[in-house]
């Protein structure tokens, strides 16, 4: 039996975790669903962020997935509880994913406006590390910089510069990116932070959970795997333009999708 799973992000960030789900899940095949014609998530209201992911988990579930991987940390943030409701099926979370592969008390996070409000990283590092200083810090400049393709040049650079200030003068070590968008600028946040501070990705450590929770659901790899085969078995689903998420995606995937747009309304009123 193979099963298929699910993820969902407002854009292209959680391309990011799809990327890192084909590479250690060759075999497993994925529906990435980028509600583009909604990006950003994390400037929106807890009730927006909440009534979109019951919309695409929805969404999701009618498309069949046998597990859901969350891509976007503000939804994990706002509305786990929303997606494992709609999901029915078992949901891998980034945010306390995380938790256990922090190993300092200074850390610091970035995040989405919506992620930082929640305080919801903080009450996750804290409910493995009490004495823990966890400093958050908000970077609404970050998604639309880089959903306009711009990684690069003075004005992520002044932003950069702003948001990691925060971080260096609380005297961090651990650094956590916790917008699946912000790993395609580890780059640029390893040369405004000091040489020893460690980047975590949560998606790594929520991809390895899926490992297990794929077998315990039955779900083994059979012959070799390759990555060709990780391409061939996911489908890429938007919200707005297709043409432009196929061109944006290459980067990010290592590869150009053939992306599909969908209507999400249409399963509005499915079981
Ligand atoms: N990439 C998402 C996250 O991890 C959403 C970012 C956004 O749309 O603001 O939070």
């Amino acid at each position: 039996m193979t099963l298929l799973v699910g993820l969902f992000d407002s854009g292209l960030g959680g391309l990011t975790v799809l990327r890192q789900v084909q590479r250690h899940y060759p075999h497993t095949p994925c529906l990435y669903l980028g509600d583009t014609a909604r990006v950003p998530y994390g400037t929106r209201s807890v009730e927006d962020i909440r009534a979109i992911a019951a919309e695409v988990v929805r969404w999701l579930r009618v498309e069949g997935v046998g597990a859901l991987v969350m891509a976007c940390n503000t939804s994990n943030a706002l509305a786990l509880d929303v997606a494992v409701a709609e999901a029915g099926v078992p949901v891998v979370g980034l945010i306390d994913s995380v938790a256990a592969a922090i190993d300092s008390d200074r850390v610091g996070v970035l995040a989405t406006t919506a992620t930082v409000a929640s305080g919801a990283y903080r009450r996750s590092i804290h409910a493995v590390r009490p004495e823990a200083v966890v400093t958050e810090v908000a970077c609404p400049a970050f998604v639309p910089l880089i959903e306009a393709g711009v990684l690069s040049g003075s004005e992520l650079q002044e932003a950069a510069n702003a948001y990691l200030a925060p971080l260096v003068e609380a005297q961090v070590d651990t650094v956590v990116m916790g917008c699946t968008h912000y790993p395609l600028l580890r780059e640029l946040f390893s040369r405004l932070l000091p040489a020893d501070v460690r980047l975590v990705d949560p998606a790594e450590a929520a991809v390895a959970r899926l490992g297990p929770l794929l077998a315990s659901l039955g779900d083994v790899p059979e012959g070799e795997q390759d990555a060709t085969q990780a391409q061939a078995s996911t489908r890429v689903c938007v919200t707005g333009c297709a043409a432009s998420f196929e061109a944006s995606a290459l980067p990010w995937l290592g590869y150009r999708p053939d992306v599909q747009q969908v209507d999400l309304r249409l399963t509005a009123d499915a079981p």
